[in-house]
């Protein structure tokens, strides 16, 4: 797929609209992270580096350009390490420590997560512009945004100021991110406990417009589902066929398959369609349609008026991505700007 650019400086697509929501209001004060509701706002603010780091923004957008046209699939990795490193203690950068007693290791991220490489060189690239200035949880945020928009979806104003994290919590990681085997309840209990609603939920599970899943996370829906023999009922009989020649029964868990099956790396509203059309690729994404849990009623017409308005999921996957961008964010003289996203600075 072609690269959407947008640009209207000659870099591709840096047009920085300064927007705010009305989930994001300027001029909270405070520094305290206790306290319901989690998702607080204090100092992220647009313009925290406009003195100090001018350049951040077009620099995350080239490198950000750059890793795409080498690899469209990074889209969907960058915007899921944001989203997995929101989850879990805040988005402070935790994701990225290095050790195995760290989040990186945990279930969910382990053989999964991808996209570090391409921090550290756009953390190089700004560490030689502006040394010691930009955070890591602050790249992520940044990358997460271009990656959407490089895609072709809808950008929004990232508000940074956020610092990073002195500890990575590889046991939060497990318990707090959301499993593509949970029932929707316990999915929309995940979001709630980090201050995300259920709207959110099916609102930000459009990220799976983009990106690749692995077959382990498929073939329990592929063959003898629940003991049936079969394969599960609320997957497409087509596509479930295709699936099982690509995912054979102990076949490679680690096999990738796209998760929007007919626009790869368009980030569109397709997803939504696919799921009404049963094509959802995940237990997690088909049950936002199908799931019989009294909380799937409510993520039902969120999905099918999402499937038929573009733009109204458009302008809310960005309201949703600025409060997950929100959550817990440490800030003022708290964490700190790691020198390299991998660890901790040593003085
Ligand atoms: C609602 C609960 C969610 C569950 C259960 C879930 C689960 C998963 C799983 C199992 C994968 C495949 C991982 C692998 O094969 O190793 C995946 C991939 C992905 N997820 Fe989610 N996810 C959820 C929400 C989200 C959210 C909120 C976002 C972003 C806003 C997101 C963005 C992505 C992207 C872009 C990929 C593809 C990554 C790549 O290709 O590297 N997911 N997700």
């Amino acid at each position: 797929m072609k690269l959407a650019t947008g640009a209207a400086d000659g870099l591709p697509g840096t047009h920085q609209r300064v927007r705010r929501t009305p989930a994001n209001p300027p001029g909270l004060s405070g520094g305290e992270r206790a306290g319901p509701p989690p998702v607080v706002t204090q100092h992220l603010t647009s313009d925290f580096y406009g003195t100090s780091c001018p350049n951040v923004f077009k620099v995350v957008r080239r490198e950000v350009f750059k890793a795409l046209q080498n690899e469209m699939r990074m889209a969907g990795s960058l915007l899921r390490l944001h989203f997995h490193d929101c989850f879990v203690n805040g988005c402070d950068g935790s994701i990225l420590l290095d050790g195995s007693d760290g989040e990186k290791f945990a279930l969910p991220n382990l053989n999964s997560a991808r996209g570090f490489d391409v921090v550290d060189t756009i953390k190089a690239v700004l560490e030689s512009e502006c040394n010691g200035t930009v955070s890591c949880a602050d790249i992520l945020a940044i990358a997460a945004r271009d990656s959407v928009l490089l895609s072709g979806g809808p950008t929004w104003t990232v508000l940074v100021g956020r610092r990073d994290s002195l500890i990575s919590n590889q046991s939060g990681a497990n318990s707090g991110l959301p499993s593509p085997f949970d029932p929707v309840d316990q999915i929309i209990t995940k979001f709630a406990a980090v201050g995300l609603n259920t709207t959110d939920v099916v609102t930000l599970s459009g990220g799976h417009t983009i990106g690749r899943a692995r077959c382990t996370f498929l073939t329990n829906r592929l063959f003898n589902f629940s003991g049936s023999g079969a394969a599960d009922p609320t997957l497409d009989s087509a596509l479930a066929s295709q699936l099982q020649s690509v995912c054979p029964q102990n076949g490679d868990g680690n096999v990738t398959v796209a998760l929007d099956q007919n626009s790869t790396d368009l980030f569109d509203n397709h997803y939504y369609n696919n799921l009404i059309n049963s094509k959802g690729l995940l237990s997690s994404d088909q049950i936002l349609f199908t799931g019989d849990a009294a909380a799937a009623a409510s993520t039902k017409n969120v999905v099918q008026s999402y499937g038929s308005n573009s733009s109204l999921f458009f302008s809310q996957f960005a309201s949703s991505m600025v409060r997950m961008g929100n959550i817990s964010p440490l800030t003022g003289t708290s964490g700190q700007v790691r020198g390299n996203c991998r660890v901790v600075n040593s003085n």
